[in-house]
């Protein structure tokens, strides 16, 4: 009996902590130890990656871990990680707004930097739980709330493969991909609902800064913000089966935050998406021309310029959808209408093709191009948007406008667009509406 006993208590002992067998490291949980207690996992992780992040193997095995602390496991090379257990990240959260780690945007942060080249991450039925309703909570419904960390965040990474990756009430944006090329994530799902009065503001799905050569297939991202967000610098980024719920769609941007370093995003192209009941659609965003304090933003910004060129969206299904299609030359200044003529962040060779499905209001399009940057080359192939209660065959609620509104303020060449730009796109439309436009081209926007 003794014997027993002591021989199990040996066998848990054991099993807790970094099992190393030659260039594999599987990971158990300190809880199976410690009488369930949530004890911090960090510490082995982080060991794990040192003893085998460089040629070889890291197994999280099918356990609960409790991440209580940061997790920077950066410069891997050849490794291959297979998450096959939960990660739960604590909810405490004064210790992550002053722990979490730099990621230079914005300010912004992150609780897990994770790269290096030439690796494989699998989600082999693990999943990330970011046990973001504190967050939500805490955030009562603002932007950025200073400290606030991005779940995960991909960083001077070249070849790497993430396929799998499943993350549940993120903390903030789901995924960052920071500073990298050749990277592919493909069977990416992300789910940020709330289940409070606070909403889920500022859980972006993916992200991308400062990167190249970018990958996207297999995508399910249901959310409260950005589904896809191309920052600054992102180029040659292909996304692909994408289907995106809640929040504000697929978006280039927003850019132009920062005079000090250009934005250049091209060679981009979104296909094959699904969009349903979300804000917004396909479009593109960037800040005015002049510099201008945004405290929801926590910062600065605007002023910048650069370019943005070779965008397709192509074949998209919207279903519900606020503002299907749209570019906007001030998202963060338009309530106060300061600037949005003046950004000098070119736009140009934007095509939508293959667009259908529903709009919430009365609006399919809106596309405002600065005075000082009009654009040239944006085109439509095949955009047919009904308003939801058109479907129905109902009116457009409160409105005299019965068609579908398509405004269009400084495209060159309006006539070849492939659009009727029935109306002109007023200077004041951030990146949504909460109402029909009417006649004068106005909605309501708050
Ligand atoms: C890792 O593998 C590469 C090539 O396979 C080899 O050149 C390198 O020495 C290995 N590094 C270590 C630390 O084993
Ligand atoms: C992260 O770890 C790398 C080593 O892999 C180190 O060079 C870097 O300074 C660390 N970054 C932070 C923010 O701790
Ligand atoms: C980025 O990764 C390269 C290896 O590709 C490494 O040499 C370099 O030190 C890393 N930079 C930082 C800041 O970690
Ligand atoms: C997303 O999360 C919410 C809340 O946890 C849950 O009710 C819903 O079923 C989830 N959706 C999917 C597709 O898993
Ligand atoms: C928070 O924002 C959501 C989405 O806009 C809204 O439905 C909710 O009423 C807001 N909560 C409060 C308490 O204002
Ligand atoms: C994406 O999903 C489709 C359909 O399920 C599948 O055929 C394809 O292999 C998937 N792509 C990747 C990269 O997993
Ligand atoms: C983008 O790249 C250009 C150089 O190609 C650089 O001048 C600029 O600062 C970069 N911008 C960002 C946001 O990194
Ligand atoms: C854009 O794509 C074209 C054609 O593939 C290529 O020549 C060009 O180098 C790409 N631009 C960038 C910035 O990668
Ligand atoms: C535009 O970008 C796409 C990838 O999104 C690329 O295939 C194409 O070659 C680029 N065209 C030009 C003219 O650079
Ligand atoms: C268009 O996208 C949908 C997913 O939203 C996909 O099922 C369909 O096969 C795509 N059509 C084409 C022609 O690729
Ligand atoms: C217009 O943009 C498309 C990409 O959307 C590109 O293929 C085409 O070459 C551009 N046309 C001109 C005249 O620049
Ligand atoms: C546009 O879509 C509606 C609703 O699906 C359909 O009834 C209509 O025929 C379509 N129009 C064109 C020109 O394809």
């Amino acid at each position: 009996m003794n014997l027993l006993l002591g021989l199990t208590f040996w066998v848990t002992l054991v099993a807790a902590w970094v099992d190393n067998q030659g260039t594999t490291c599987t990971l158990y949980p300190e809880s199976l130890a410690h009488h369930g207690q949530a004890v911090d996992d960090s510490p082995s992780i982080q060991q794990a990656f040192e003893m085998c992040g460089t040629n070889g193997t890291v197994i999280f095995s099918k356990n609960v871990f409790h991440v209580n602390t940061v997790l920077n496991t950066t410069n891997l090379l050849n490794c291959d990680v297979h998450l096959r257990g939960e990660l739960r990240f604590s909810t405490n959260i004064p210790y992550w707004r002053t722990h979490a780690i730099s990621v230079v945007l914005q300010d912004q942060v992150t609780a897990w930097l994770f790269g290096g080249t030439n690796v494989n991450f699998y989600g082999e039925g693990g999943f990330y739980n970011g046990g973001g309703q504190a967050w939500y909570n805490a955030n009562r419904n603002e932007s950025n709330q200073p400290g606030r960390p991005m779940s995960m965040t991909f960083y001077n990474s070249t070849n790497l493969f993430v396929d799998g990756l499943k993350i549940i009430q993120p903390q903030f944006w789901a995924t960052f991909v920071w500073a990298s090329k050749n990277v592919s994530m493909t069977n990416l799902f992300v789910n940020a609902t709330s289940d409070s009065e606070w909403y889920t503001m500022n859980c972006d799905g993916y992200d991308s800064w400062q990167s190249d050569n970018l990958l996207v297939e297999n995508a399910t991202i249901i959310t409260g913000d950005d589904c896809i967000a191309a920052k600054g610098n992102t180029t040659n980024l292909h996304a692909k089966n994408i289907y995106c719920e809640g929040g504000t769609g697929i978006t280039i941007g927003s850019i132009g935050q920062y005079p000090e370093t250009p934005d250049y995003n091209l060679n981009t192209t979104f296909e094959n998406v699904h969009i349903k009941n979300a804000m917004d659609g396909a479009y593109i965003k960037t800040w005015q021309g002049t510099r201008i304090y945004t405290p929801s933003n926590g910062d600065w910004g605007g002023g910048g310029s650069g370019l943005v060129k070779n965008i397709t969206f192509r074949n998209f299904t919207m279903e519900n959808v606020g503002l299907p299609i749209q570019m906007s030359q001030c998202v963060y200044s338009a309530d106060s209408n300061k600037g949005c003529n003046t950004s000098k962040l070119q736009i140009e060779d934007v095509k939508w093709q293959d667009i259908r499905g529903t709009s919430r209001f009365n609006i399919a399009a809106s596309l405002y191009c600065s005075d000082e940057r009009p654009c040239p080359n944006i085109t439509f192939d095949n955009v047919n948007i009904t308003g939801v209660n058109a479907s129905l065959g109902l009116p457009y609620y409160g409105t005299d406008i019965q068609r579908e509104l398509f405004q269009c303020t400084n495209l060159v060449n309006k006539k070849g667009s492939g659009i009727p730009c029935n109306q002109a796109a007023p200077s004041n439309f951030s990146q949504w509406i909460y109402g029909n436009v009417d006649t004068s081209g106005l909605a309501t926007l708050s």
